[in-house]
């Protein structure tokens, strides 16, 4: 099969799809790959190092469009790169689409096949390929959410650790899975104060008795987010609810009840941000001041540390890519559920449910497409 790289183009994302080592296990495998002239040079990898892993160079995405019978990407695929999709091709990337209905609708028109990263599932549950993003994210949240308090980004001039005789900050997260945890975990090694909410009390007890007495965990509601709120000095969203639209637990009157210069820090804003007023912002442009409070809502946060997380993404995504390319995506799919949950859009039909949902679309039905 021929796999291309095309370069990220979205605003400051220097990850790549394939590192060289994917790059060569793909050539083992006796597959072309093609991939686009400095693709991986933000995350310093060189294109002497993918010409030594047996990849073929070439120059301009349009060429890894057009040629490239599998695209593994990073990002979600931008209205141009959208256009050069076709029927036939398939797309495997994050993609995010609940709260994008453009994006949705544009890739349906592309006719192309789109599995996306995030709702591919595990034999234990859980989604492997969101996983080193999310611990990626949710340990960069306490790093951006103690510097966005300095007074110079507006903050209230607040230390996460406080100091001998000075109290640390209240941090907040909203969701205690992979990347709640993740930032619970960097944000109690700062010193901070920490409370973890959710609304599973199996979650609650895993923290509990990861973390002892040093967490606070606190069983979702909206009184009990209210009280937090209010009382937060740095607030990070971090909930989900697999393929769906992320909930809207903070409301613009709890965000009024925010003391003047804390902060927010939504994770969850991929998926459309889990307060009222968040709204998606770019590495170039992070934050934004709305009723006070500073807001950190960078979509592609893990993009900041793109060597790291380049590398921690293709050491999952790297079997579900030989799988595609060895098998073609049917007998992939066929083969395994958890790849099967990836397809998303498939020759203008969104198999994904709570996509469809979101949108107020029909969902197809995997099965009875693979059966043919
Ligand atoms: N901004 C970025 O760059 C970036 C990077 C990686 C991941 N993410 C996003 O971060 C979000 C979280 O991902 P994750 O891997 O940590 O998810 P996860 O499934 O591991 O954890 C989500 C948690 O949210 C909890 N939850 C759901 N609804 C809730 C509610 N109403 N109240 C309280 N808790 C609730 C769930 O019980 C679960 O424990 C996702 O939207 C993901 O796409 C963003």
């Amino acid at each position: 099969m021929r796999v291309g790289v095309p370069k990220e183009t979205k605003d400051n994302e220097y990850r790549v799809g394939l590192v060289p080592s994917s790059v060569a296990e793909l050539v083992h495998h006796g597959h072309t790959v093609l991939v686009e002239q400095g693709a991986g040079v933000g995350a310093g990898l060189i294109d002497e190092d993918y010409r030594a892993a047996g990849a073929t160079l070439v120059e301009g995405q349009d060429r890894v469009f057009a040629q490239a019978e599998l695209i593994v990407k990073v990002k979600e695929p931008l209205a141009t790169e959208r256009r050069k999709l076709r029927a036939g091709q398939v797309l495997f990337t994050y993609l995010h689409l609940a709260p994008d209905l453009t994006q949705t609708t544009d890739l349906m028109a592309s006719g192309a096949t789109c599995i996306a990263y995030e709702t591919v599932t595990a034999p234990g549950g859980g989604l492997p390929l969101l996983t080193p993003m999310s611990e990626v994210a949710g340990r960069l949240a306490p790093q951006v959410g103690a510097s966005s308090l300095e007074k110079a980004q507006g903050g209230r001039g607040v230390l996460l650790g406080g100091v001998p005789g000075v109290p640390p900050a209240q941090v907040i997260i909203l969701g205690g899975g992979v990347s709640g945890t993740n930032a619970a975990t960097i944000a109690l090694g700062m010193g901070a104060t920490v409370t973890v909410v959710d609304r599973s009390a199996e979650v609650l007890r895993r923290l509990a008795a990861q973390f002892g007495s040093g967490l606070g965990t606190v069983f979702s509601t909206r009184d009990a987010i209210a009280h937090l709120v209010r009382r937060a000095d740095l607030l990070i969203g971090a909930v989900l609810v697999p393929g769906a639209a992320a909930p809207k637990l903070v409301t613009r009157a709890m965000v009024k009840t925010m003391k003047p210069g804390s902060v927010i820090v939504d994770i969850a804003i991929d998926q459309g941000g889990c307060t009222e007023t968040s709204r998606p912002t770019t590495h170039s442009d992070p934050r934004y001041v709305e009723e006070g409070v500073i807001h950190y809502c960078v979509t592609n946060m893990p993009g900041s540390v793109a060597r790291t997380s380049t590398f921690a993404l293709n050491n999952v995504t790297l079997p579900f890519i030989l799988m595609l390319a060895d098998k073609g995506w049917k007998q992939a799919l066929r083969d395994d559920p958890h790849l099967r949950a990836g397809l998303n859009v498939h020759a203008g039909e969104v198999f994904c449910r709570p996509v469809a949902e979101a949108h107020q679309l029909p969902a197809a039905s995997v099965e009875e497409l693979l059966k043919g």
